[in-house]
């Protein structure tokens, strides 16, 4: 396989896996509890943000002001209600083509890498039996900067050994595409071409993940 990218560093939910639904499920649960509007639209804003990043968007459209501690607490109720959903997943949950795509990298002889800012990427990457097929996981815990902002993706080519321009990253998110191309790096765009407007290329799905595109 010819090509001219030494790592592929993947976004996992939306890309590997479907939890984007399951995020979408809990916070929408959550913002119907605090009377805020919450739809698919809105939602695209929230993809690839962290935890209380998204929460503070949700509550900007919100009729009151929440505390700190309310905040807390209305964060840990999303995250509970996340958990109970990801609680029965399998590796029957790989989005079609997610896995092809991991070995096609494989075996091609580069590296791969995870960059998410879930809390809970590593429960997922166990309930689908596929964390040992990444040479670096960045631990969303050491990470200061949610995306859009590059750090993720910077880490995680740094783990890996490899210059940012000798990257590919694969995203559903807009911000996550704003990590992608700000690290300097080739962004791959699973989803919407009008949402993913600054992806180098974008795929409907990852069953047309191909290396030799890019
Ligand atoms: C990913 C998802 C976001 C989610 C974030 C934090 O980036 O795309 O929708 O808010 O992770 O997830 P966590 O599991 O830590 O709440
Ligand atoms: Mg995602």
């Amino acid at each position: 396989m010819n090509t001219r990218f030494k790592a592929v560093i993947f976004d996992l939910d939306g890309v590997i896996t479907d939890t984007a639904r399951y995020h979408y499920l809990a916070w929408k649960r959550l913002a119907d509890s605090v009377d805020a509007p919450f739809d698919e639209a809105f939602n695209e804003q929230l993809k690839g943000v962290d935890r209380m990043g998204s929460l503070d968007l949700i509550l900007a459209r919100a009729p009151r002001a929440w505390t700190p501690e309310e905040k807390l607490a209305l964060a840990d109720a999303k995250n509970r209600h996340y958990q109970e959903l990801i609680a029965t997943m399998t590796p029957d949950d790989l989005l079609p083509g997610a896995l092809r795509a991991l070995e096609e990298v494989r075996n091609a002889g580069l590296k791969i890498g995870l960059a998410s800012v879930s809390k809970n990427a590593f429960t997922v990457l166990d309930r689908l039996g596929i964390r040992n097929r990444f040479d670096d996981v960045v631990d969303a815990a050491t990470i200061r900067n949610s995306k859009p902002h590059p750090e993720i993706f910077l880490t995680a080519a740094a783990h890996l050994g490899v210059a940012p321009q000798d990257c590919l990253g694969v995203e559903d998110a807009a911000a996550g595409v704003a990590s992608i191309k700000d690290a300097g790096m080739v962004a791959v765009g699973v989803g919407d071409p009008a949402v993913l407007y600054r992806a180098d290329r974008v795929i409907p799905s990852m069953l047309h993940f191909r290396l030799a595109d890019y």
